[in-house]
């Protein structure tokens, strides 16, 4: 019966309080990013009043062609590049009223994987020495697992702790930032075009390992991609960027079967080859 008590919440009680499931990893609302073209000199918008919301455990991508304004806004919206305008709010705190103190501290909650792995290694370091350096940054939040578990998640031998990036194959690299971003428990992983640098023989292993380590852990990816097929493989929901637009945004499944935006229809017919097509 004392058991029974101490679990029972009066009703309605619990509604102001900010639930798990209900709040969003991510909300963007109206975000505007402003920058000056380098040959002009004109203020133009690569993110124009994008609104967007990624849920905790969702796979979201962004997808558009070439200098749509994908990274500009992923960059944007985690608070890792600057903005000109819109309301974000990551993990329920709003970003705007955020201190770069508590900004810091919110800092390893978002985990983004590049494109060029060796790029965003350094290298002076051995994969051991940069596990070290984050362990020592994050003493609490990294104490889960040691390093050759940590490899053994990304499937990668612990022979490869004492290697520097460039004995790393690209492949590896990846997966050696994917433990990276692993170790810190993130509650979302941002991955820019997280394949399009490997060998098309490694890109399918690392996007497999991108899905497990979201089933496994829970996190919420924002995949930025401009390969439909490898958001197919990967994402739940999608928003297409054009010119700094969300032009259309919905599951992957409507969205690719039945576009709904003329430029959806035309980044489906660019993909030679693809095994689904857009319905007319
Ligand atoms: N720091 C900057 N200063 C000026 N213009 C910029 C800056 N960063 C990006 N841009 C411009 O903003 C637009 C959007 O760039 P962004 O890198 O977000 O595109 P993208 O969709 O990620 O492209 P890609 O698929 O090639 O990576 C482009 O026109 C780009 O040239
Ligand atoms: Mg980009």
């Amino acid at each position: 019966m004392a058991d029974t008590l101490s679990i029972e919440v009066p009703a309605g009680n619990g509604r102001d309080l900010p639930g798990p499931v209900e709040q969003p990893v991510l909300l963007v609302e109206g975000l505007v990013v402003e920058h000056r073209d380098g040959t002009t000199g004109r203020i133009f918008r690569a993110v124009d009043g994008v609104s967007l919301r990624v849920a905790a455990g969702e796979s979201t991508a962004i997808v558009g062609e070439s200098g749509s304004g994908k990274t500009t806004l992923a960059m944007a919206a985690t608070g890792l590049g600057p903005r000109s305008g819109g309301h974000i709010e990551l993990l329920g705190r709003s970003l705007e009223r955020l201190s770069r103190r508590a900004l810091r501290r919110l800092r390893p909650e978002v985990q983004i994987v590049f494109q060029d792995p060796h790029g965003s290694l350094d290298a002076r370091q051995s994969v051991r020495s940069g596990l070290r350096e984050l362990r020592r940054l994050q003493p609490e939040r990294t104490a889960w697992i040691d390093d050759a578990a940590l490899l053994e998640r990304v499937r990668l031998s612990a022979d490869l702790l004492d290697r520097y990036p460039h004995q790393l194959s690209g492949g590896q690299a990846q997966r050696v930032c994917i433990a990276r971003a692993l170790l810190m428990r993130p509650r979302l992983i941002v991955a820019d075009e997280p394949t399009s640098g490997l060998d098309v023989s490694v890109q399918a292993d690392v996007l497999k390992l991108l899905r497990e380590v979201r089933q496994t852990t829970g996190a919420a990816l924002l995949m930025i991609s401009h390969d439909l097929a490898v958001v197919r493989s990967v994402c739940q929901t999608v928003h297409v960027m054009r010119r700094g637009r969300v032009v259309e945004s919905g599951p992957c499944e409507t969205v690719f079967t039945d576009p709904a935006h003329e430029y959806t229809r035309e980044l489906l017919a660019a993909m030679p080859g693809a095994r689904w097509r857009a319905r007319r």
